[in-house]
């Protein structure tokens, strides 16, 4: 029985309660028919007809169970204007948060609701004004009508509202001026009245009306004032006027117990020194301060390190006096740093490395000097330093950091940067106006981005198209008259090699004993080893590994001084290139540009290990390269015979405690797949000196010899920037070596080598890797008295570039891709400059004809 009576109960509520809100002029009717008439169907969870509505989400009820006291219905996506009769009707709504909806309209008799203490209409498109009998709302405590479309003039009758202590207004389209009526609201804690179009001047006796005001927000607006306006200003924590037409002097808002002022973009004149001369303001409280963007002059703060806690500066864009950067070194807690446009002079003081929780720095548009400083980069995310005069290179830190960084700008200064991990368009518009042209990055899976981008054939067609064109052009020119040119060529070739013969600037006194003795206390002169900075070696370790620098370690007399090989403590195996010549570069200028070498890396260039300045001598050491050079490996040159700069014939055969075993050049470079991995890996490291590097280096002495062969027979470029620290004053250097010499430097006596200089030495090492021939003194079939250069290019155009492939190879891969090969060197061995591919162009013809796998 007692079951029955149970169920019974349940049917009954059941069919009663629904009932008790269907019933019209009740709030469960009010609520359901706001809802529905709003746009939410009834299937929706929010009402439910089978569940009193004081359970439904959002709505909470008085102890009768009967009238609602809040309705949350916030981002509910309800949409048009309330109608009338549904929750102006809820007499006892306290609460009410319709905010972020697509409400258009409000209803009228929303006003009639006078118990309201909190309303929250925000994030809606409510357009029209306020009606004055928003008064009615005498309990309101806080009102947000924020990002709305509700225009007019904000009504006095605000001036009942005694309880209110938030009243958010911002982002609408407010005018005229704030009312006078808004002093009457002596509760306020918090006014946003941001982003309106109010104008006029505040009331009088604004700042006196509240005196528990804490924050207040007058941004984006036309309200204009003094600074005398603020002569009352007691409680306030927070003071935002920036946007404004505020004007006189700032020194009258700098009051206890402000933390944050944002006074930017208004028109405050004066001395801003005086801020700290004339106010007892306590800057230990000062948290975030803008004063961007006025027209404030005189000096900066004198003392800026006495706001401890200062997370946010900005003074930007003002008319300071030129002045030194400001001391701030003690602002350990600041975030943000802007003195964009401040008339700073001088260098960056040392001391900003002391801003560990630094994350945006603006130094963009003064006059400042000098190297980037060291910067904390763990927190850095945005750094600004474009239009100054800074030199030098930027810290290694800092450019690891800035793959990972936001934003950064180096435009319009005179830096130095090689990075491969950066896009070339991010790389390109952070150095507008750099010295030289737009850098872009070339680390090879960049490469490996760009050629799937392109269509393999289209790319080269398209360049050899337009090299056929020049090429008419230029047979056309050479029809006429331009044969003294040729003759005057061969005469300077034969000119070089007599005067390197004779005496000329590349011997070298090999009998070290001259130089050696102007170093005093070999202990006391260190040798500088990149990655080991502990192991403290000095000249005098580097005299035991060379034996005295003696001929029996002597691995060849380059170019560029004699090369000597030697294992210093540590087990490094090294080679030590000793520069000869001097330049007219201080030690700490060579030092400086050494220091850079050794941080360019790259999987195709042969390292720079380290270096000394001993005496008068410059030093480069350099990781040695266990398998030799191309020179020797391709021209298979009899042991013995010692070409420039080559430093590793002599291991040839002593050296067996490598891995590989030496192979002999024929068994090395036997197959097209090895050679094609050669010009490819070459072709990567000049694309990185000349495209990844800014300014780009040019390498200048690109031949056979200056490819190596590390110990996994990978292909690594040497001696790349050495020519700067070898000094300018030889002409001869700067214009390659016997066999490759571009045109441009027979034609022009002054011409200075460009990247399109470099392009043209690697078609030649391009074509004796697919030749097997040297670049002059070879036998060329057919054409006797040539150049590999003018014999290759004659077979090309004769479309008979088959001929000339190394019978060594012929059999080992796709004969139209040596041929394909020797179209590249074709290109790059253009008369023209301007007509031979970039580097970056070519890694990316040589990339898409890659040879497959079991070749
Ligand atoms: C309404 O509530 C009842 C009882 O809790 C439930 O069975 C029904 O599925 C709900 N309807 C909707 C549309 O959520
Ligand atoms: C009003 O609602 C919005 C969105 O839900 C919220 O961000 C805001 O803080 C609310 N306003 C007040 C004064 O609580
Ligand atoms: C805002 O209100 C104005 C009229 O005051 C109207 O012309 C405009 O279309 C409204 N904008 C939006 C986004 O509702
Ligand atoms: C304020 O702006 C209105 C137009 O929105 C203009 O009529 C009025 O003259 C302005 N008042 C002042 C003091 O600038
Ligand atoms: C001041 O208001 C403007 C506009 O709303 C805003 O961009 C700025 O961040 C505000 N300043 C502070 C300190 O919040
Ligand atoms: C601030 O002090 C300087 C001298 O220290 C004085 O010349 C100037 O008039 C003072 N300014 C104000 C606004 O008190
Ligand atoms: C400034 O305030 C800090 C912390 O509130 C206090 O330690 C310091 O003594 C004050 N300095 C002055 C000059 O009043
Ligand atoms: C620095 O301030 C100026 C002026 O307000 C502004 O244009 C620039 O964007 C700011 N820089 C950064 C990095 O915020
Ligand atoms: C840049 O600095 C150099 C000295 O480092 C100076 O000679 C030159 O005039 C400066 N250029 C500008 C535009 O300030
Ligand atoms: C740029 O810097 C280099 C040194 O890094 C210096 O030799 C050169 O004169 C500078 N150029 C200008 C215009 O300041
Ligand atoms: C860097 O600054 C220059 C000069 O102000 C500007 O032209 C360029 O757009 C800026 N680049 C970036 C990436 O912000």
């Amino acid at each position: 029985m007692g079951f029955g009576l149970f169920v019974s109960m349940l049917v009954l509520s059941f069919f009663l309660k629904p009932l008790s809100f269907q019933q019209q002029n009740t709030d469960g009717y009010f609520v359901s028919e706001f809802f529905k008439k709003m746009g939410l169907p009834p299937s929706s969870q929010i009402y439910n007809s089978s569940v009193h509505f004081c359970s439904w989400r959002g709505v909470f009820c008085d102890a009768s169970k009967e009238q609602v006291i809040e309705l949350g219905a916030s981002g509910l996506g309800l949409s048009g204007t309330i109608p009338d009769t549904t929750i102006g009707k809820l007499t006892k709504l306290q609460i009410l948060d319709l905010s972020n909806n697509r409400i258009t309209g409000l209803p009228s008799d929303l006003w009639s609701l006078g118990s309201l203490k909190i309303l929250n209409l925000s994030l809606n498109q409510i357009s029209g004004s306020l009606p004055n009998n928003i008064g009615n709302f005498g309990l309101l405590q806080s009102i947000d009508l924020s990002s709305n479309n509700l225009s007019g003039e904000i009504p006095e009758s605000i001036t009942s509202l005694v309880s209110l202590q938030e009243l958010r207004l911002d982002r609408n389209r407010f005018e005229q001026s704030i009312p006078i009526g808004i002093l009457g609201c002596e509760s306020l804690v918090h006014i946003d009245l941001s982003s309106n179009r109010l104008n006029g001047s505040l009331p009088d006796g604004f700042f006196a009306a509240f005196p528990k005001l804490k924050t207040l927000n007058l941004a984006g607006n036309e309200i204009y004032g003094r600074g005398s306006d603020f002569l009352e200003l007691k409680s306030i924590t927070t003071l935002n006027i920036s946007g404004n037409l505020f004007q006189d002097s700032v020194i009258e808002i700098f009051k206890e117990p402000l933390e944050v002022i944002d006074l930017s973009r208004n028109q405050f004149q004066g001395h801003i020194s005086q801020v700290q001369l004339n106010t007892s303001y306590n800057w230990s409280h000062l948290v975030y301060l803008d004063l961007s963007e006025n027209q404030l002059n005189g000096e900066l703060f004198h003392n800026l390190n006495q706001a401890r806690n200062l997370k946010h500066l900005n003074l930007a864009f003002n008319r300071f006096t030129r002045q030194e950067f400001p001391q701030i070194e003690m602002l350990s807690s600041l975030e943000y740093l802007n003195l964009s446009k401040t008339s700073l002079i001088g260098q960056v003081p040392a001391a900003v490395s002391r801003l560990s929780n630094l994350h945006t720095l603006d130094i963009s548009d003064n006059h400042l000097i000098g190297q980037i400083p060291l910067l904390s980069v763990k927190n850095l995310q945005v750094l600004d330093v474009s239009i100054n005069n800074m030199s030098g290179d930027i810290p290694v830190s800092l450019l690891e950091k800035l793959p990972w960084m936001e934003r950064f700008n180096f435009s319009y200064n005179n830096l130095t940067l090689c990075a491969s991990e950066i896009t070339p368009e991010t790389l390109q518009s952070s150095f507008y106006g750099s010295l030289n042209s737009c850098p872009i990055a070339a680390n090879p899976s960049l490469f490996k981005r760009r050629s799937t981008r392109h269509n393999k054939g289209l790319n080269l067609a398209l360049v050899l198209t337009l090299s056929m064109v020049c090429l008419l052009a230029a047979l056309l020119f050479l029809a006429f008259g331009c044969r003294r040119k040729t003759s005057m060529w061969a005469v300077k070739q034969t000119a070089w090699k007599e005067e390197q013969n004779i005496s000329g600037p590349f011997s070298f006194q090999t009998d070290s004993t001259t130089w050696v003795a102007d170093v005093k206390q070999a202990t006391s002169v260190q040798v500088v080893i990149f990655e080991k900075p502990l192991l403290n070696i000095t000249f005098a370790d580097l005299l035991s590994a060379t034996s005295n620098f003696d001929r029996g370690t002597l691995l060849a007399e380059g170019k560029f001084g004699p090369v000597y090989r030697g294992f210093l403590p540590g087990g490094i195996h090294v080679a030590v290139k000793v520069l000869v010549h001097g330049s007219t570069l201080t030690d700490q200028e060579a030092a400086r540009e050494l220091e850079y070498l050794g941080r360019i890396k790259h999987p195709n260039l042969v390292p720079l290990t380290g270096y000394c300045l001993a005496g008068d001598q410059r030093i480069a050491i350099y990781d040695y390269m266990e398998n030799g050079n191309l020179q020797n490996l391709l021209h298979d040159l009899p042991l013995g015979v010692q070409t420039t700069d080559d430093w590793s014939t002599d291991t040839w055969e002593e050296d067996d405690n490598n891995g590989i075993q030496n192979v002999g050049s024929g068994g090395l470079l036997t197959t097209w797949r090895f050679r094609h991995k050669i010009a490819l890996g070459t072709a990567r490291a000049l694309a990185f000196l000349h495209h990844g590097c800014s300014p780009p280096i040019i390498h200048i002495d690109i031949k056979a010899s200056s490819v190596y062969l590390d110990y996994n027979l990978e292909p690594r470029l040497s001696d790349f920037g050495l020519a700067k620290i070898f000094g300018n004053d030889l002409d001869e250097i700067s214009h390659g070596s016997p066999g490759y010499v571009p045109p441009e430097f027979f034609k022009l006596e002054n011409e200075s080598p460009t990247p399109k200089s470099d392009v043209y030495c690697f078609g030649i090492v391009l074509f004796e890797l697919i030749t097997g021939k040297k670049p002059i003194g070879d036998d060329y079939p057919e054409e006797k008295e040539s150049t590999l250069v003018s014999w290759v290019r004659e077979l090309v155009r004769k479309n008979k570039g088959s001929v000339a492939i190394d019978p060594k190879i012929r059999e080992t891969g796709p004969e139209e891709q040596m041929v394909e090969a020797l179209k590249i060197g074709y290109l790059c061995t253009a008369d023209l400059p301007s007509k031979r591919p970039s580097m970056q162009q070519i890694v990316g013809l040589l990339k898409d004809m890659e040879p497959s796998g079991n070749q």
